[in-house]
C-alpha cells in the first residue's frame, strides 16, 4: 500500500500533547475539548499506555471507550495521533507469559507495576503486539480524526537491552547470520585474548556481568543486535498498521538523551522523525543540549520537517532535581525546536495526572487549572504558532556536519579506555558549544555519508571509524573539504580493534599524522599551549605523541608528559585540508581553533551577541528567522522584513525582548 501522506493531513505548525483520558471521568473529556481548543490545540496523541484498558484479555477488545474518545476529538477539530500501547503490557500478558519478563545484566528479573517493555525476543511479546497494531489500525485506519500512528514510546527505555534465556537464543541467531562460521566470530571478536576461543555456538552468551571486563566486541555486538530486535519490534508493529491504513507512522525518539537505538537506521524506517526532548537540569546551558537534540532529529530524518513530540511546559519529576521552567521558557525551548525544523510541537502531556508516578510532573493544564502561568503561556503559544502556517515545510540549511555515529559511541563508552575523562557526549557537545555560540548551523552526519555539500566537517568522538569510513573522510578531504578531527578519532575498527598501522593510520594522508601512544593526564592536571594564536590557552584531560607525516604544527604542548610536541597540526591534503587537536582545549581555545579553522573552511560566524539564538528556515519564497534571546537584558537584531508574530514591519532592527522570541519573514 502507498503512503500519501509524506505528512499528517494537518494544516499549520501542529500544537498538543500526550493525552491520557482514560485517566479522568467522561465529563472531564468535555472539558479538556473546550479547553484544547481554547489553547489552540490542533493535535493529540492517545492511546499509549493503553493496552490494559483496550485488550482486556488475550484476544478480547473494548474499543467502546476509544471509539468515543476518537469522535469527541473529531467533533472538536482536534486531530489525533494513534498509538500502540505496546511500551506498557497488561498483567494478564506477563500472568500468562513470565517468561517474556526483561532480565538485566546483572540477572534481576524486571516485575510487574510500572511500565516498560518485555523482552524484545519473546515470541508470545512479539505476536501480541502485532495482533493489537493490527485491531487498532483495522478499526481506526478510516477514522477521519487519525492523521498519524504513534508505534510504541521510546525504544530503548526504559529497558532496552535484554538478557533473558529468549534474548539468548535470538543473539546466537543473530550472530550466525552476521558471522556464517565461529571462526570468522572467534576472528572478528579476538577471542584468544583471555582464552575465550568459543568450539560451540551454544556456548555464546549474551554479555552478562562477569568478573572482569567482559569482551568488549562480544558488548559492541550485543548493542547492535539489540538495536535491531528493538527495530525489528517496530516494523512489526509498523507493517501491521500499514496494511490497513494510509497515514504516516512514527515512534518517538530520543535523540540525543538515549544511546539504545542507531536512528541512523531508525530514521529509515519511520515516515516521520518525531522526538522527545527533556532539559537537563544540573546543564546551566542546557538550550544548548536542546539545540543538539533538534538538529539530530532533522538530521536523522534526511533533514524534512519532524515533530517534537514530548518535552515539557514546565519540570519533570524524575531528575534529582527536578527545575521548573520560568516565565518565557517553554516558549524560548518550542522556538528553538521549531526553528531547527520541527513542523510540530507538543508536550508531556495535556492534563496533570492526579496519581501514579508521574503526578509531579508538568503539563499544559496544571493542578493549578486555567488560572496559572503555565496555562496562560500554553495558550499564547498555540497563539503564536496559529500564526506560522507558512513557515510549515520550510527546511534547514547547514553548511557545518558534526560526526554522529552511535557505534563507534557504544564502543568508546566501553571500560577500560586510556581516561575516564573522555566521552563522546562531552566530545561532541564542546565543539557543538563553540557552533552555536558563533550561530553556526550544524546538521550531524554519519561519516560514510555524502559529505562533499559541507564546507566544514568535524570529528569530536569518531573512536571506532572503519577504514572504508576513513577512506570517505579522506576523499571529502581530497574534494577540498576541511576536516577537523578530534584526538581518541580512528582509534579502532569495527570489532573494537586497534587499527593495523596504529592509532589514526587510515587518517594519516588526510592529517598528515600518526599517534605514538596515549599521554592521558592526571585529574584536574592543565597545561598552556605554545603556538601565534593559542598562548593563552589551557588544556587537559589529554594529551599523546603525535608522529608528523607532513603536517604543519600551530601549537605544541607547553608543559606536561607531551611538553614540546605537537598538540594541534594542519595539513594541506588534495585540495582540502585536515586539522587535527591533540588534547582537550578550554573555551578560548576552542574559539581561537574553531576561527582558523573557518577561515580555511570559507565559513563565517554570524556575530550575533552573546545568548541570542537565530536560525533559519528556508521556504519556496521567503526565509524565516527564528531569534530566540536567552539573556536577560533586550537585545538588537539586524533585520528587514516581517516580524510575524507581531505582524510588524521590521527596516534595519529589530529589538528581541530580554528572554523573548521573533519569526522574521525576509523575501528575496
Ligand atoms: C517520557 C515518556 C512520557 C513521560 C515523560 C515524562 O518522555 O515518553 O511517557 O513519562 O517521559 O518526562
Amino acid at each position: 500500500m502507498t503512503v500519501p501522506h509524506a505528512w499528517p493531513a494537518l494544516s499549520g505548525i501542529a500544537y498538543g500533547g500526550d493525552y491520557n483520558p482514560e485517566q479522568w471521568s467522561r465529563e472531564t473529556w468535555d472539558e479538556d475539548v473546550v479547553l484544547m481548543r481554547e489553547a489552540g490545540v490542533t493535535l493529540v496523541s492517545v492511546g499509549i499506555f493503553s493496552w490494559a484498558l483496550i485488550e482486556t484479555a488475550a484476544g478480547e477488545f473494548d474499543f467502546t471507550w476509544l471509539d468515543d474518545l476518537l469522535d469527541l476529538l473529531h467533533t472538536n477539530g482536534i486531530a489525533v495521533d494513534l498509538g500502540t500501547p505496546t511500551a506498557s503490557p497488561p498483567a494478564w500478558f506477563f500472568a500468562n507469559h513470565p517468561d517474556a519478563q526483561v532480565i538485566d545484566r546483572d540477572g534481576r528479573r524486571m516485575g510487574f507495576g510500572s511500565r516498560g517493555m518485555a523482552s524484545h525476543s519473546s515470541p508470545a511479546y512479539r505476536e501480541a503486539i502485532v495482533r493489537i497494531a493490527d485491531a487498532l489500525a483495522a478499526r481506526y485506519a478510516q477514522h477521519p480524526a487519525v492523521v498519524l500512528w504513534h508505534v510504541h514510546n521510546e525504544y530503548g527505555v526504559p529497558v532496552g537491552e535484554d538478557y533473558s534465556p529468549h534474548a539468548a537464543v535470538a543473539f546466537r541467531t543473530w550472530l550466525q547470520e552476521k558471522y556464517g562460521t565461529l571462526d570468522a566470530l572467534n576472528s572478528a571478536w579476538g577471542t584468544a585474548f583471555w582464552g575465550q576461543h568459543y568450539i560451540d555456538w551454544g556456548h555464546v552468551n549474551p554479555p552478562t556481568i562477569a568478573p572482569s571486563v567482559v569482551n568488549p566486541a562480544q558488548r559492541l555486538d550485543f548493542a547492535r543486535f539489540t538495536d535491531h530486535q528493538l527495530r525489528a519490534c517496530f516494523i512489526a508493529e509498523r507493517d501491521a498498521i500499514r496494511a490497513h491504513a494510509t497515514q504516516p507512522i512514527t515512534t518517538n525518539f530520543m535523540a540525543n538523551q538515549s544511546w539504545t537505538t542507531d536512528l541512523w537506521a531508525w530514521g529509515r524506517e519511520v515516515d516521520i522523525v518525531s522526538d522527545d526532548h527533556y532539559l537537563w537540569a544540573a546543564d546551566e546551558d542546557a538550550h544548548i543540549g536542546l539545540a543538539i537534540a533538534a538538529d539530530l532529529s532533522r538530521s536523522v530524518g534526511g533533514g524534512k520537517p519532524w515533530i517534537l513530540m514530548e518535552h515539557s511546559t514546565s519540570a519533570v519529576n524524575w531528575q534529582p532535581r527536578n527545575i521548573a521552567k520560568r516565565r518565557g521558557e517553554m516558549a524560548r525551548n518550542s522556538f528553538t525546536h521549531l526553528g531547527r525544523g520541527a513542523d510540530g510541537i507538543l508536550f508531556f502531556q495535556w492534563r496533570a495526572g492526579r496519581s501514579g508516578a508521574e503526578k509531579f510532573h508538568s503539563a499544559m493544564l496544571p493542578h493549578a487549572g486555567t488560572d496559572s502561568r503555565v496555562f496562560r503561556e500554553v495558550t499564547t503559544l498555540g497563539a503564536d504558532l496559529g500564526r506560522l502556517d507558512e513557515l510549515q515545510g520550510s527546511t534547514v540549511r547547514a553548511e557545518v556536519a558534526i560526526l554522529w555515529d552511535f557505534e563507534s559511541f557504544w564502543a568508546q563508552d566501553l571500560e577500560w579506555r586510556p581516561t575516564e575523562d573522555v566521552t563522546h557526549a562531552a566530545q561532541v557537545r564542546r565543539f557543538y558549544e563553540q557552533l552555536w555560540r558563533d550561530g553556526i548551523t550544524v546538521d550531524f552526519a554519519l561519516p560514510g555519508h555524502d559529505l562533499s555539500g559541507y564546507r566544514l566537517v568535524v570529528a569530536p568522538a569518531q573512536y571506532l571509524l572503519s577504514t572504508a569510513d576513513a577512506a570517505n573522510l579522506t576523499s571529502y578531504v581530497e574534494g577540498g573539504g576541511t576536516l577537523l578531527v578530534s584526538f581518541f578519532s580512528a582509534i579502532v575498527d569495527e570489532n573494537d580493534a586497534v587499527h593495523d598501522g596504529g592509532f589514526v593510520a587510515p587518517l594519516r594522508d588526510a592529517l598528515g599524522l600518526t599517534v605514538e601512544e596515549f599521554l592521558p593526564l592526571r585529574e584536574g592536571e592543565s597545561h598552556g599551549l605554545d603556538g601565534a594564536g593559542f598562548d593563552d590557552v589551557i588544556a587537559d584531560v589529554w594529551q599523546e605523541d603525535i608522529a608528523l607525516e607532513g603536517a604543519e604544527v600551530i601549537a605544541r604542548f607547553g608543559g606536561g608528559p607531551g611538553e614540546g610536541e605537537p598538540a594541534l597540526t594542519r595539513h594541506r591534503h588534495g585540495a582540502g585540508t585536515g586539522w587535527y587537536v591533540g588534547t582537550r582545549l578550554d573555551a578560548a581555545g576552542m574559539r581561537a581553533l574553531l576561527h582558523a579553522v573557518y577561515a580555511d573552511a570559507g565559513v563565517a560566524p554570524a556575530n550575533l551577541p552573546d545568548g541570542l539564538e537565530v536560525i533559519a528556515r528556508h521556504g519556496d519564497d521567503a526565509v524565516y528567522r527564528i531569534a530566540v534571546n536567552h539573556r536577560e537584558e533586550d537585545v538588537e537584531l539586524g533585520a528587514f522584513g516581517t516580524e510575524l508574530l507581531s505582524g510588524t514591519e521590521i527596516s534595519g532592527a529589530l529589538t528581541i525582548t530580554a528572554g523573548g522570541v521573533a519569526v522574521i519573514r525576509t523575501t528575496p
